[in-house]
């Protein structure tokens, strides 16, 4: 070796695989404001669709008259109902088995539902003309209270479902029932209850959010009349799955619809559903021959396209005496809004809600899930969510703090007692979920050293005393919070969407000179992917990432997947680029031991090409076997070097975490000061440390946002009054508090890398460290549960109620 061979480190070193910190590639164009975004696209003659909105929550429209519509400037068409209904568009199915109305027909049943679709020139023309479209309506009773939906006399919401006793999911008991989903044994979880010798019950609710991405929903619609080909440039999250969707329901061949995602300012699942925007705006290029932009503004984002949560969770827990869980019942009563658009996989109706069990080694648990219509937006999409896993975080966290309030057990210390242990993983919860691999109790112990939990707690006591004494007005609250997520959908067995089996995808070409591309059916909407995927690819083949160039987004070149949301990239597409990568490497290997003369057996793998075993001086680069790929390979074997994997994962993937916060709060105001936030994630391999730990970051804001105020609220008339940014809680850097990351490794046995995912963890465990801050702090004034969110004026409330002021 001379002094110019790089040593083992510095090969290494050169391919930034995984485990390196990796400067993200994307950031190069969205730094300097070279993204390339839907509304970034001009086509020539391009037209602009916006929509006539509903004001009222729940109405019977009696007309609809555009003649002075029509005579707007610029102005040339006004879609409706009834234009829809001579292409057989009126209605649309949802992703969760029932069917939405893509313009008011007969009926609005939320405001802002879309009314009619206005094209014009531009987007201002498009405004005036929707300002003069007039719409009679005939107001009807709102049902607004989910608590009230299932009454006798509740209004009836769907007229078009009167007299059908079954849903998509099974039977329904009532004009606004959806489903009821039961999971679990009932008569042993009863049998535990009324043995149990301490039982806690809480109404836990977790508020309707929104997922609220920076870039709103929208697309470009151009339809070639002479091709008969439509291309779709939209924000999606699943390209596949809309291109689909959209052979089916428009009837337009598949190999003649063309669907792009270019950059995606965020998605946090508020763009994997269909929307009523994508539809007309096709229906719109199709009649006028014309490309049709649509763009959603802010308003129109936060009240009309999805919302989030909505669940009303009746939490039981049994236990001993000493503290050992013996038993969980959860009723879930759901708001699913006026149409049931819940972008869940088609089988699962409640999502993964299912792994409410958490962390702990129950032995029985019994849940049931009601889903209700109430004159509310459509969705209930995972918000940086898996399916409903957040909402069960929450719940089982809460329980057990308010379980360890009863039985005046530290909330640490009874996690603790009730951890799935080491040795018991793979895991069968009782509720039907086998997870994969965990140390929770060294993640949670990890992280009361790390906090100097004790040293916490002893400073709380202090300082509750002072409060009694009255020398402070400030109370102080731990949010114990360890989570156990369900990611990677996945199975095929289980997981579908529309009978699109959830599997994902990876073609890897290399080229000649040592460079490649890499074609992946996930769709990143600023996770990174670009810059980790070809991590992946430089350790296992060892082609230097940067080297190698990722494409995701088009649907005419990338191999079918279904997207990304509920941090499925890495467990699934990730796995699928390893697999690819590991076909490329055994074809290089037979080019290697044909070009040094060897048997392939006597090779070994050398961080970046084969060598001959015994004899390392004698080997091959990756590099050089891509030029032979091209110009020598072994008799009868194909030239080049190319592979695609279709990947259908075994098992999802569980990743943890334990996390901790600390906060004050003034009880004469309310205000609160998060003073410290810890956070302890294991995401088993981790292929970029700082893109992990940018995505825990971004997910502990959206945590802390939910948490302390982000809601959408409605009024008892159905107003929506959280419909701005004036009015819904999005943090900035100025109220986002300071992140403190940590990590254990547990690899998932499963996954080709050990890799688990991790983009929604902070939020699936940060929302219940918040909370249960909050209510520890006022826990020793009497509280047993304050629902969310803690904003300042609840929680002066809260205090107010608890007899502070007295
Ligand atoms: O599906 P989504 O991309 O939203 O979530 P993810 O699979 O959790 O990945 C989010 C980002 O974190 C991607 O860039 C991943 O490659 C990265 N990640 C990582 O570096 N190591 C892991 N074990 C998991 C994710």
């Amino acid at each position: 070796m001379n002094d110019m061979t790089p040593t083992r480190e510095q090969r290494e070193a050169k391919l930034e695989g995984m485990g390196c910190k990796r400067k993200r590639v994307e950031d190069i164009r969205f730094t300097q404001g070279k993204g390339n975004y839907v509304d970034d696209l001009k086509l020539p003659g391009m037209l602009h669709g916006d929509f006539v909105r509903s004001p009222h929550a729940h109405a019977r429209v009696k007309s609809i008259n555009d003649a002075e519509a029509l005579k707007v400037p610029g102005v040339l068409a006004v879609i409706t109902a009834e234009t829809l209904k001579t292409v057989n568009l009126a209605w649309m199915p949802t992703l969760a088995g029932d069917v939405q109305m893509v313009l008011a027909d007969g009926k609005v049943l939320f405001q802002n539902q879309e009314v009619a679709f206005v094209v014009a020139t531009d987007r201002y023309a498009a405004d005036d003309g929707i300002n003069k479209v007039v719409v009679e309506y005939e107001q009807l009773a709102p049902l607004i209270d989910p608590f009230k939906a299932l009454d006798a006399d509740a209004p009836v919401l769907r007229e078009d479902l009167a007299g059908k006793t079954t849903g998509a999911h099974g039977p329904r008991k009532h004009h606004n029932h959806i489903f009821e989903w039961t999971v679990g044994d009932k008569d042993l979880t009863d049998a535990a209850f009324r043995k149990a010798e301490v039982t806690v019950k809480e109404m836990i609710s977790y508020h309707r959010t929104h997922p609220s991405p920076l870039e709103t929903c929208q697309c470009v619609c151009s339809f070639d009349k002479i091709k008969g080909e439509l291309t779709i440039w939209g924000t999606f999250q699943a390209p596949h799955v809309i291109r689909t969707v959209v052979a089916l329901i428009a009837k337009i061949p598949e190999h003649k619809i063309h669907v792009i995602s270019p950059d995606i300012g965020g998605g946090f699942g508020n763009k994997v559903g269909a929307y009523p925007g994508y539809i007309c705006a096709a229906v719109a290029s199709i009649v006028t021959g014309k490309p049709v932009k649509w763009v959603e503004d802010r308003i129109e984002n936060l009240t009309a396209t999805s919302f989030a949560r909505d669940y009303h969770m009746t939490t039981e827990i049994a236990a001993t005496k000493e503290g050992k869980v013996t038993g969980l019942r959860v009723h879930v009563l759901a708001d699913h809004g006026a149409f049931d658009a819940c972008a869940d996989p088609s089988k699962w109706p409640a999502g993964f809600f299912n792994i409410v069990t958490g962390s702990y080694d129950f032995p029985v648990a019994h849940l049931s899930v009601d889903g209700i219509y109430t004159n509310k937006a459509p969705g209930g999409v995972a918000y940086r969510c898996s399916f409903r896993v957040t909402e069960a975080a929450y719940c089982i966290e809460r329980g057990m703090d308010i379980l360890a309030q009863k039985l005046g057990m530290d909330p640490a210390e009874l996690r603790l007692k009730n951890f799935v242990r080491p040795e018991q993983f793979p895991y069968h919860s009782a509720l039907g979920w086998e997870y994969d691999s965990g140390d929770y109790h060294t993640a949670m112990r990890k992280m009361m050293e790390s906090v100097d939990y004790a040293g916490l707690r002893k400073e709380q006591a202090e300082k509750r005393a002072a409060f009694k004494r009255g020398e402070t007005r400030e109370i102080m609250g731990l949010g114990v919070s360890f989570f156990t997520e369900i990611v990677g959908a996945g199975p095929s067995k289980n997981c579908d969407i529309l009978g699109i089996a959830m599997f994902d995808s990876c073609e890897i070409r290399l080229h000649p000179t040592g460079a490649g591309i890499a074609r992946v059916g996930s769709k990143s909407q600023g996770q990174g992917h670009e810059t980790t995927w070809a991590q992946i690819i430089a350790t296992e083949i060892g082609i230097p990432a940067d080297d190698i160039m990722v494409e995701e987004g088009n649907t005419d070149t990338a191999p079918y997947g279904l997207g990304t949301y509920g941090s499925r990239s890495t467990p699934v597409a990730g796995a699928a680029i390893a697999m690819a990568a590991r076909k490329i490497k055994a074809k290089a290997q037979m080019i290697a031991a044909y070009k040094l003369e060897v048997h392939e057996d006597d090779l070994e793998w050398d961080i970046d090409g084969f060598r001959v075993k015994g004899l390392p001086e004698k080997s091959m680069s990756m590099k050089d076997i891509c030029w032979a790929a091209y110009n020598s390979v072994p008799p009868g074997m194909e030239p080049g070097l190319e592979a695609v994997s279709y990947y259908d994962p075994p098992n999802m993937t569980y990743p943890f975490g334990a996390y901790l916060c600390v906060m004050n709060i003034d009880v004469d105001t309310g205000v609160y000061q998060i003073r410290r936030f810890y956070a302890l994630d294991d995401c088993g391999t981790r292929i970029n440390p700082m893109i992990i730990e940018g995505q825990v970051h971004g997910g502990l804001t959206e945590a802390f946002a939910i948490a302390m105020g982000q809601e959408i609220r409605y009024d008892d008339d159905g107003n929506v009054v959280t419909g701005s940014f004036m009015d819904f809680f999005m943090p900035t850097a100025v109220e986002t508090p300071h992140w403190e990351t940590d990590f254990t490794v547990t690899p998932s046995p499963h996954h080709p890398i050990g890799a688990k995912g991790v983009g929604e963890s902070p939020n699936v465990g940060g929302v219940p460290a918040f909370s249960n801050a909050v209510n520890d702090a006022f826990s020793f004034l009497g509280s047993t549960h304050i629902q969310m969110p803690h904003d300042y004026w609840r929680n002066w409330r809260a205090a107010k109620n608890l007899g502070v002021f007295a």
